[in-house]
This record gives structure tokens, C-alpha cells and sequence, in this order.
């Protein structure tokens, strides 16, 4: 016997079927509600709603756990690197040495751009934010790449998956040198892909530039941490531009400018700028009263999650990672990270926090680290986009594989105006 939910509406009873997961919640299919009611169900936000059903990552809040296609994030970050996530995210499987070597060999020979992308980039003003010119370049990647956006050739979206996370880092690269009036600087095949995106970024014509080691492997060790995180809202996004049948550079373009928000991947900027807002550790209890103010729309970014409701175990590993990349630049004692410690310290110690449940997120120490290294705040969310590229890729293929995929097409409850006539502009 199937399990079921039994609602009554009205004086009606309705069973809707239950269907388990292989871990976590189970869900109450409400797919014939309507149907059977005329009513729909009401969850602005998507608190208690799953969009969809998915085999790539898993996230249990309570006990701050995340997997990747049943690998725990703190595993995947410590013994590989971020291609080897790729391969997983978008297989399904860890890949064995000729299939890594392989997956490496073809990404690292995507990495170029259509030459006349840096005429595209001329049109913008060299101080536009860079997230503006990658939502703008990755969607106009379907004008230069038309070989690979039918949806319905599996061999096209392969290429376009494949083009998407190759040439997200010289993409991004380029939007930094542009707003610094430095001269692009095309991938090296010779680099692994970390180490050719800080050398696209930091190198210049004038001398040499040899990746620094230890900041390469904490960089690729940021991009695994920032792969896929579930139905998130860009992920979410990308989900529903696919289901119409959008080209995916489409579907990505739309997914960084979903991320860009604040509430979203924009935290690890709005939360360094509040870093510095703070300045010294004198400073954080009048922040840290002002984030409890009711009144005060202002909350303390990095901190908070929808899902989790523990340390995000990502934050953990992220924290460990500022203290390296500090460390190995001589920044021991940056002011920012003392602040962050400090705050960190007092906010899960408030009881405010406790009782919200609010713990640092991924946010929290990103924008020291990525600082440390040498990137503008602006570039903040472009590297959570450059990393996220891969995750929006594997949520969007899952849901173009899916033999019962329809348009996402969501109702509303109507609190308008009832049916009324017209009135000639003579009688208002
Ligand atoms: C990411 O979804 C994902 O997986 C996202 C992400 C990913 O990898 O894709 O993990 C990446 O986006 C991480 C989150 C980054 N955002 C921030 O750090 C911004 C600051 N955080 C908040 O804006 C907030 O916590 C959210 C947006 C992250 C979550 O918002 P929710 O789930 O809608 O929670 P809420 O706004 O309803 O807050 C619950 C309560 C509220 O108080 P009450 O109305 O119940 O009295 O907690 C309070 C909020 O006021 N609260 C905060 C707070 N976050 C929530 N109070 C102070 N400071 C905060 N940061």
C-alpha cells in the first residue's frame, strides 16, 4: 500500500500520493490538487515546496550536511580538485584517471573566446560592474556559439556544457582586466584551470607571471565549495528559463543574474563591504543590534540560510581556507579577519542567532580570502558564477533529461480587482 496524504477541502477528502527520497524529507505529490479541488497550494518563497525531483546534491540543514551525488563536500574539498567535481556533478560518478585526464584534456581546450567577444566588450564603460558584463557576454556566448544551442541534441549540449565551464574563467578574467584597462590575457593550455584563471587575471605583458601554488589549489578548493548547492534560487532560475526551451548560455546568463542579488551569491560582497563598514571590533555591537532591530533593514551578510539551520559546512572549510591563503601571504593579522572572528564569535553567542538559528554561510569569509588574493570586491560573485557554472549546467541538463520535463508555469492566489468596466476619460 503506496502511502498518501489525506487533505479535505471543503467537504471534500482528497488522497494525494507520498513519494520518498533516498534520504531526507519525503513530498506530498499535489500535481492533481487543482483538479480535484480547484484550489492551489500557497508557499511564497518555496519554504515547504520541492520543484523538482534530483539525484546531484543533497543538503540536510539541521544537521549541516552536503553532498555532492552522495560525496560530503568536506571530502570532495580536501582529496580532489574542482574539474574532478565537474566530471561528478555532471556524471554522476568520481571519474577514473583516463576519464579525468580526458574531462581535463577537452575543458582546458575550450578555454578560448570568439575573437570578436573583446570587440563586445569594448561597448561597455570601463566601470561596469562585472556582474553586468558577464550576465551580458555569457548570454551573447548563444550569438557566437549558434553550433550549440539546439536543447535537443544531446551532442550540442554537451558542447555548450563543455564551452560554459571552459570559458567562464577567461570570461571573467576578461571582465576584470577590462575595468582595470589592462590588456586580456588568453589561457595557457599548459596551466591547470585554477592556476590559468589567476594568471588570466594577475599576469601582465610585461614580465612573467608564475601562479602562486597554495593560492591556485585554495582557489580551485573555493570553486568545489561553490559547485551546486540543491534548488537554490539561481539554480531555480536556470531550472525555469530551461523548461521553456531557452539556448543554456540563455539559461546561465539568467542564473548570474539571479545570483547577483545580495540575499544571494552578491553576500560575499555585501558582506566584506560590511566588514569594512565595521572597521574595528569596537564597532560590532552596534551592528550586531542593529541586525536584531526590527526596524533596521539591516542584517548581518555572510550570516543566515534558508536551508541550513547549522554551520553551513561549507563556511567551515571556507574559514580554514582565509587562514591558509592569509597565512601564505604574510596576512596574518588583516584587521577584516579579526572583525569577522570577532563578530563570528559574539553573533553565535547572541541569542537572537541562537533562537533564528542563523551560523556564518559561505559568504562569511569568501570576501577576505578572495581580497587577500588580490580581487576586487566586485569580482566576488563573478568567481561564485564562474564555480556555480558547473551546477547550473547539471541541474539544467538533469531537467532537459527528464522524460516528463514541462514549462515551469506557477498560479497565484488573486487579491486584485474583481471584474469591472472601462470608464471614458470624460467621467473620471
Ligand atoms: C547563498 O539557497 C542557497 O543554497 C544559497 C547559497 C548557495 O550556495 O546557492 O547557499 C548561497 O545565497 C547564501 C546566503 C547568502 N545571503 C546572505 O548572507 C544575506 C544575509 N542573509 C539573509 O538575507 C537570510 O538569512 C537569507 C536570505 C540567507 C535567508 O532568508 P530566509 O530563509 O528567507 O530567512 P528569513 O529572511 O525569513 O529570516 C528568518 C529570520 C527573520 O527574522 P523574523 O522575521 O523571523 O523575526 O531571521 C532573521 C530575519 O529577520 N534573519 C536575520 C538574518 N538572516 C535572517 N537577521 C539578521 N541578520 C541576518 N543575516
Amino acid at each position: 500500500m503506496s502511502a498518501s496524504a489525506a487533505i479535505t477541502v471543503a467537504d471534500k477528502k482528497v488522497d494525494m500520493p507520498v513519494k520518498a527520497g533516498t534520504i531526507g524529507p519525503s513530498v506530498v505529490d499535489i500535481g492533481k490538487l487543482y483538479a480535484q479541488t480547484g484550489m492551489f497550494t500557497y508557499d511564497p518563497g518555496f519554504t515547504s515546496t520541492a520543484s523538482c525531483e534530483s539525484k546531484i546534491t543533497y543538503i540536510d540543514g539541521d544537521e549541516g550536511i552536503l553532498l555532492y551525488r552522495g560525496y560530503p563536500i568536506e571530502q570532495l574539498a580536501e582529496h580532489g580538485d574542482f574539474l574532478e567535481t565537474c566530471y561528478l556533478l555532471l556524471y554522476g560518478e568520481l571519474p577514473t584517471p583516463s576519464q579525468k585526464a580526458d574531462f581535463d584534456y577537452r575543458i582546458t581546450r575550450h578555454t578560448m573566446v570568439h575573437e570578436q567577444m573583446m570587440r563586445f566588450f569594448q561597448g561597455f564603460r570601463r566601470d561596469a560592474h562585472p556582474m553586468a558584463v558577464m550576465v551580458a557576454s555569457v548570454g551573447a556566448l548563444s550569438a557566437f556559439y549558434h553550433d550549440s544551442t539546439d536543447i535537443s541534441d544531446p551532442h550540442q549540449r554537451m558542447v555548450a556544457s563543455m564551452r560554459m565551464i571552459a570559458k567562464m574563467p577567461t570570461l571573467a578574467a576578461m571582465a576584470y582586466k577590462y575595468s582595470i584597462g589592462q590588456p586580456f590575457v588568453y589561457p595557457q593550455n599548459s596551466l591547470d584551470y585554477s592556476s590559468n584563471f589567476l594568471r588570466m587575471c594577475f599576469a601582465v605583458p610585461c614580465e612573467d607571471y608564475k601562479p602562486n601554488p597554495i593560492l591556485a589549489r585554495a582557489l580551485d578548493r573555493i570553486f568545489t565549495l561553490h559547485a551546486d548547492h540543491e534548488q537554490n534560487a539561481s539554480t531555480s532560475t536556470v531550472r525555469l528559463a530551461g523548461s521553456s526551451g531557452a539556448n543554456p548560455f540563455a539559461c546561465i546568463a539568467a542564473g548570474i543574474a539571479c545570483l547577483w542579488g545580495p540575499a544571494h551569491g552578491g553576500a560575499n560582497e555585501a558582506a566584506l563591504r560590511m566588514l569594512e563598514e565595521i572597521g574595528t571590533v569596537d564597532r560590532i555591537p552596534e551592528f550586531v543590534r542593529r541586525a536584531k532591530d526590527k526596524n533596521d533593514p539591516f542584517r548581518l551578510m555572510g550570516f543566515g540560510h534558508r536551508v541550513y539551520k547549522n554551520y553551513d559546512p561549507r563556511a567551515k572549510i571556507m574559514q580554514r581556507t582565509t587562514h591558509e591563503v592569509l597565512g601564505e601571504l604574510g596576512l596574518k593579522d588583516d584587521p577584516l579577519l579579526e572583525v569577522a572572528m570577532e563578530l563570528e564569535r559574539i553573533a553565535l553567542s547572541d541569542e537572537y542567532f541562537i533562537e533564528k538559528k542563523l551560523y556564518p554561510n559561505i559568504d562569511f569569509y569568501s570576501g577576505i580570502t578572495l581580497k587577500a588574493m588580490g580581487f576586487p570586491t566586485s569580482m566576488f560573485t563573478v568567481l561564485f558564477a564562474l564555480a556555480r557554472t558547473v551546477g547550473w549546467i547539471a541541474q539544467w541538463s538533469e531537467m532537459i533529461e527528464d522524460p516528463g520535463q514541462r514549462i515551469g508555469r506557477p498560479r497565484q492566489l488573486y487579491t486584485g480587482s474583481p471584474k469591472r468596466d472601462y470608464v471614458p476619460m470624460q467621467k473620471r
